[in-house]
């Protein structure tokens, strides 16, 4: 059995990349792949930690005030989710021969962990390179797309959406998130990597999105 294909959906928040992984999903399935979403924080038992963590609802007590933990924990915590989404829920379905769609995936963990980490460390050099080297055992995808916005119409989707607020919801670190993620491949010079233009409408992103997919599966385009 060929394995299925590992596709990843990358962004700054409010970028689109829960809209599109689903849009993506129910175009491949309509053409009768089989498919499977996910996402990262995963679904499994550190994720679900994690979540708890992104909406404050866990933090660090200390004598002034609780916060939430260091971008280095963060940076564990997810690489420990990552390990175990991989073993239980990518790789089985990948073998299978499952095409898997990951809302987010390790470069989520070079960018906001990196950005997080405070101002005079060298972010974009050991920092990302330790972020890195811990999730050096996840598996490979076989393409990622990066949903390309400006910090201000993502700040705007935001906005408008009903979910509560979450620990990276600053404009300034989004902001430099933008700057991350638009030269994310540089941390990943062995990975195929695209970047897509996500300001347009719904309809022109998940075309775009699907010819680079449609490109990847070695499909006529
Ligand atoms: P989301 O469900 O809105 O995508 O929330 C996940 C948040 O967690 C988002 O702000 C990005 C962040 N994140 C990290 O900081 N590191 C990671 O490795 C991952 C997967 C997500």
């Amino acid at each position: 059995m060929i394995d299925g294909l590992f596709i990843v959906l990358e962004g700054v928040d409010g970028a689109g990349t829960t809209t599109h992984t689903k849009q993506l999903k129910d175009s491949l399935a309509s053409r009768g792949l089989p498919v499977h979403q996910t996402r990262e924080p995963s679904d499994g038992p550190i994720g679900v930690m994690i979540r708890q963590i992104l909406t404050g609802r866990i933090v660090v007590p200390g004598l002034h005030g609780s916060r939430p933990p260091t971008w280095k924990t963060m940076a564990l915590l997810f690489a420990a989710d990552r390990a175990d989404h991989v073993e239980s829920e990518i790789e089985p379905n990948l073998r299978d021969g499952v095409t898997v769609i990951s809302d987010r995936y390790y470069h989520s963990s070079v960018a906001y962990q990196s950005a997080t980490a405070p101002e005079g460390a060298d972010r974009a050099g050991e920092v990302a390179r330790w972020v890195r080297e811990i999730n050096r055992y996840a598996r490979k995808p076989d393409l990622t797309i990066v949903l390309d916005v400006s910090p201000e119409v993502a700040a705007k989707r935001r906005a408008e959406r009903s979910k509560g607020s979450e620990i990276y919801d600053d404009l300034e670190l989004q902001r430099e998130l933008t700057r991350f993620y638009s030269n994310i491949e540089r941390h990943f010079p062995d990975e195929r990597i695209v970047h897509v233009d996500s300001s347009g409408s719904r309809e022109d992103v998940a075309a775009r999105i699907l010819h680079h997919v449609r490109e990847a599966r070695g499909e006529k385009i």
